[in-house]
């Protein structure tokens, strides 16, 4: 498979970067989920950690998803052994046996981890990714500072060994917990303050440490660290420094369960004093803290780059054979703009033959993210119809794309947008009654010659793993022309109602392509 290098890039240059090269799966991917987080094609979990005091289990008050994802995160990650690189940010708090542990008291992390549609976890994006995603919108969405994030990490596929730390433990083994987690006691009460700017101890789980409060607006009976406990700010530590805090865990009635009391403290208030002093300083100091903790994973996981957003990027794009012409669909979003009605934004293609066609594309839709800080126009490759893909000479086909905006040419430092039309999903594909089943073709493109065309099977194993099960089409044993420049290999599949892409292995490398709709496709004949 191809290996790709990416540079480095930093939070500084975040929205205005040229990222990594497009196309890449996985990276487009988690960008997409990472920076389309509102309105037009976005990614619909933000709907979890938005607004900020949102609680959809239950018609409760006092309680917020944000705080669950935030905690979820640490959690997960606390397991972590810096020694021997075991236990980190791997989602291993979705299973039971995690979560039924004293350490991991309360609903927060079935509330996070079991609901259904909370994690959109698909082949390019695990459980943990999803997981540390969801952290990073509810931090970014609620005042706080943008996150770097990362990419690539790996589902646990069991529960880790424990060690969460809990309230009633002393300094010393707090400072020894963090230190097997890979962070200095500064660090400890770097993370635990930025942890602990949102939410606070609810009773039920925690009825040593917090009374019933018969509170009509607090029904969950929730202790909160600070004033503000759905948003993101230093108040955690102003009102811990002048001594006005009701922090359960400073200013509990039981001093043994006082954690954050012994923790903040630990270093004569140093630490909490410049947080307090500077909400720049607090905010800074938490955006390295979360990002060093979701980047916490067990040794051999790989992470990408931080991931930057693309300023020109082709999205959902798609090609169909259909007799003698493709069909090509798909989207363009442009990073960091708003909706402008004079704007052009012409696509140029180049095709097989040296020719470059052109299509001016219409607006489609205005995205937004990082609570609203940048937004992001789309336009589709539709023909002005509104309707239909453009369609494209089948022989000619398409090798890249390149954009036209406002008069500039957006081609990637001139490699282009590549497009991959070896093969593709072909209409002559068709459904057979009953029993349901079907024909899939896939037209190749002669000359192409892949080592292997195949189905892939997009599953879950028994711990919520995706898994991409690779189905071998077998070459056709005479050639199936479709059309002077493609011919098809077949294959009879009992479920066409799977979620299959397609994949082929061309010079070594592995692509994939989606099959977009093949219920609602003709009958084979019989
Ligand atoms: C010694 C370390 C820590 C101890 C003993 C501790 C303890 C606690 C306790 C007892 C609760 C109440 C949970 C509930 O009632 O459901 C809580 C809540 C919370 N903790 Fe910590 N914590 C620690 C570190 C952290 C860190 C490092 C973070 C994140 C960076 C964090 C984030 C949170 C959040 C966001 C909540 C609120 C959850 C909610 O309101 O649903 N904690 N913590
Ligand atoms: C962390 O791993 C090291 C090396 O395997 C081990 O000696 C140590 O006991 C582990 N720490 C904890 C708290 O499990
Ligand atoms: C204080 O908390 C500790 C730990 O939960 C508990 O063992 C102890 O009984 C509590 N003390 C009081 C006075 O409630
Ligand atoms: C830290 O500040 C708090 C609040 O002002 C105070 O009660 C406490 O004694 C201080 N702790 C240390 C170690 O100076
Ligand atoms: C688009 O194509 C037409 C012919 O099909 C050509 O006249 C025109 O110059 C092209 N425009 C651009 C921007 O390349
Ligand atoms: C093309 O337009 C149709 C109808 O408006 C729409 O359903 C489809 O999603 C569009 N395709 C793309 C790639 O935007």
């Amino acid at each position: 498979m191809r290996c790709y290098h990416f540079s480095l890039v930093t939070l500084a240059v975040l929205g205005t970067a040229l990222g990594y090269v497009w196309p890449s799966p996985k990276l487009d991917a988690l960008e997409a989920a990472r920076f389309n987080q509102e309105g037009f094609n976005a990614n619909p979990v933000v709907s979890f950690v938005q607004p900020c005091d949102s609680f959809i289990f239950g018609d409760s008050t006092g309680r917020s998803n944000a705080a669950d994802w935030i905690r979820t995160a640490y959690h997960d990650m606390a397991t972590h052994n810096v020694t021997d690189g075991t236990g980190g940010l791997d989602a291993s708090i979705r299973f039971a046996e995690e979560q039924a542990r004293a350490e991991n008291v309360g609903d927060g992390f079935s509330n996070t981890m079991d609901t259904a549609g909370a994690l959109q976890v698909t082949r390019y994006i695990s459980n943990a990714d999803s997981l540390a995603l969801l952290a990073v919108l509810a931090i970014e969405s609620c005042g706080g500072p943008e996150i770097a994030f990362r990419g690539g990490r790996i589902d646990a596929g069991r529960p880790n060994a424990p060690g969460v730390p809990e309230p009633q433990q002393g300094l010393d083994s707090h400072i020894a917990s963090f230190a097997r987690q890979g962070f200095t006691q500064t660090e400890m009460i770097g993370l635990v303050a930025c942890g602990h700017t949102f939410g606070g101890v609810q009773h039920d789980p925690f009825p040593d440490i917090v009374n019933v409060l018969n509170d009509p607006t607090d029904t969950e009976d929730v202790a909160h660290f600070d004033s503000t406990f759905v948003t993101f700010d230093n108040d955690v530590a102003t009102e811990y420094i002048s001594g006005t805090t009701q922090n359960p865990l400073v200013a509990g009635f039981n001093d043994t369960t006082n954690s954050d009391k012994r923790i903040f403290g630990s270093d004569g208030n140093t630490t909490m004093s410049s947080f307090s002093a500077s909400p720049e300083i607090f905010a800074s100091t938490c955006a390295d803290l979360f990002a060093r903790m979701l980047d916490t994973v067990p040794s051999g996981v790989q992470l990408t780059d931080v991931i930057s957003p693309l300023p020109v990027k082709p999205s959902e794009v798609n090609l169909i054979l259909a007799g003698d012409i493709i069909q090509l669909f798909g989207l363009v979003r442009l990073w960091n703009m708003g909706d402008d009605p004079t704007r052009t934004v012409t696509m140029l293609w180049k095709d097989h033959f040296g020719g470059i066609g052109n299509a001016t594309l219409e607006f489609a839709g205005l995205s937004s993210s990082t609570a609203g800080k940048y937004s992001a126009a789309w336009y589709n490759f539709n023909a002005t119809d509104g309707v239909s893909p453009l369609y494209l000479d089948a022989a000619a086909g398409v090798k890249s794309l390149s954009f036209v905006v406002e008069g500039e040419l957006q081609d990637q430092n001139g490699l282009g947008f590549a497009i991959q039309d070896g093969f593709k999903f072909s209409q002559t594909s068709c459904q057979i009654e009953a029993p349901l089943s079907g024909r899939i073709d896939v037209a190749v493109r002669n000359g192409v010659n892949p080592t292997r065309v195949y189905l892939e099977q997009i599953t879950t194993d028994s711990v919520q793993r995706i898994v991409v099960v690779e189905i071998d089409i077998s070459p056709p044993t005479e050639p199936v022309p479709v059309n002077p420049a493609y011919s098809i290999w077949s294959i009879n599949v009992i479920d066409p109602s799977a979620n299959y892409d397609i994949g082929a292995e061309i010079d070594g490398i592995k692509y994939s392509t989606t099959i977009n709709s093949f219920i609602g496709f003709p009958l084979c004949p019989t």
